[in-house]
């Protein structure tokens, strides 16, 4: 296959590329698009060594899918000419992924939904992606009333802007020199910040109202119950989630091990006696998502369960799904 990916010198787009070697995608030419401070750079792979070009009518005549990892703006303006050109966009940014005629999948979920595709693909934010591997467990197996989530998301979620921020000012403390925000709204080494994306009018945050609607509409129940609270800290990489569900059916913290060690994308770490539990340090560049601290619901009892999670959000949540996503056409 010929593919291109738009952004490729960005956090999410270098792991596009290492996920594509990781899985030996079988590649015929590998085209690399980002803006013009990049054009011209040299990215070593495993298919030799490609030179940074700009995003072109041509790029896209050439390739047979498009990876778009360069954000909302750039995939408005250039998802178009893709289409036209019969490139398969396989889209990261979050601008198509509430258009009821562009499948949102995750391929171990509702990977046969890619196929209704009319040029476009979307893939979920990370923090979505992450939860919806368990979660889809306990909603194929139980079913799901309600979900509350909170999450503690890395400093790389906000792109490679956010993981310098965060190592400039780790630099800056260690100087005894004046922190500079300018990514985060507030100083990031040593908080939490609750405030990830714009306002809404609900008084939620967009970051968390894409957790709502987009396992609403993978997990095709737009009736689901479900809220979040996301919150960015001082880790580089790596999100993590604290997660209660409400169940249809009763459940039981040894029926959720028994199903998740037969699942694929989570990984159980769950030996609180042996100090064994998700971490962000153990998750990174993990393909699966660790899940653990899994226990009986205090409120919700024999019909809830509270659980752990962390993922690598720009491997599993970004790249490896849209990787998965372009495999799904491999034939
Ligand atoms: N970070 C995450 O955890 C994550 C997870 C899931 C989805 N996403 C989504 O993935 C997308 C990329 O995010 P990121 O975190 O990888 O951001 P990033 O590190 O800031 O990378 C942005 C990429 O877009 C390119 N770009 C910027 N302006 C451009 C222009 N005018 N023309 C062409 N290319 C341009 C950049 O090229 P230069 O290097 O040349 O500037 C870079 O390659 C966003 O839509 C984001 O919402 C991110």
């Amino acid at each position: 296959m010929n593919l291109a990916i738009v952004g490729a010198t960005g956090v999410v787009g270098r792991e596009v590329i290492k996920c594509l070697e990781l899985r030996n995608f079988p590649i015929t030419n590998l085209y690399l698009a980002a803006s013009a401070k990049s054009v011209g750079k040299i990215i070593k792979t495993i298919w030799g060594e490609i030179k940074v070009r700009e995003i072109s009518s041509k790029l896209f005549e050439q390739s047979d899918i498009a990876f778009f990892t360069a954000g909302s703006e750039i995939s408005k303006l250039f998802a178009p000419l893709a289409k036209i050109n019969n490139c398969l966009v396989i889209d990261n940014s979050s601008l198509f992924r509430y258009d009821p005629l562009v499948p949102l999948v995750i391929p171990e979920i509702n990977g046969a939904e890619a196929f209704n595709h009319s040029g476009l693909i979307a893939n979920p934010n990370c923090t979505t992606a992450i939860a919806a591997l368990p979660l889809w467990v306990l909603e194929k197996n139980f079913g799901i009333k309600k979900i509350i989530m909170s999450t503690y998301q890395a400093v790389s979620g906000a792109g490679q802007a956010g993981l310098d921020e965060l190592e400039q000012q780790v630099i800056e403390y260690a100087n005894h020199q004046e922190l500079v925000v300018s990514k985060f709204s507030h100083q990031i080494l040593f908080n939490v910040i609750p405030h990830i994306d714009s306002f809404q009018s609900n008084g939620y945050t967009k970051e968390e109202m894409k957790v709502v609607w987009e396992t609403q509409k993978i997990f095709k129940r737009p009736d689901l119950a479900i809220s979040c609270t996301a919150v960015r800290l001082p880790i580089k990489r790596a999100h993590s989630e604290s997660v209660v569900v409400q169940t249809k059916s009763k459940v039981s913290p040894e029926k959720f091990k028994k199903l998740l060690s037969q699942s694929v994308g989570v990984e159980l770490v769950d030996d609180v006696a042996l100090g064994q539990y998700p971490t962000p340090m153990t998750a990174m560049n993990k393909f699966s998502v660790e899940i653990g601290r899994i226990r009986q619901s205090l409120i919700f009892g024999e019909y809830g369960l509270e659980f752990f999670i962390s993922g690598d959000q720009l491997l599993r949540g970004a790249a490896l799904n849209a990787v998965e996503i372009a495999e799904l056409f491999i034939n």
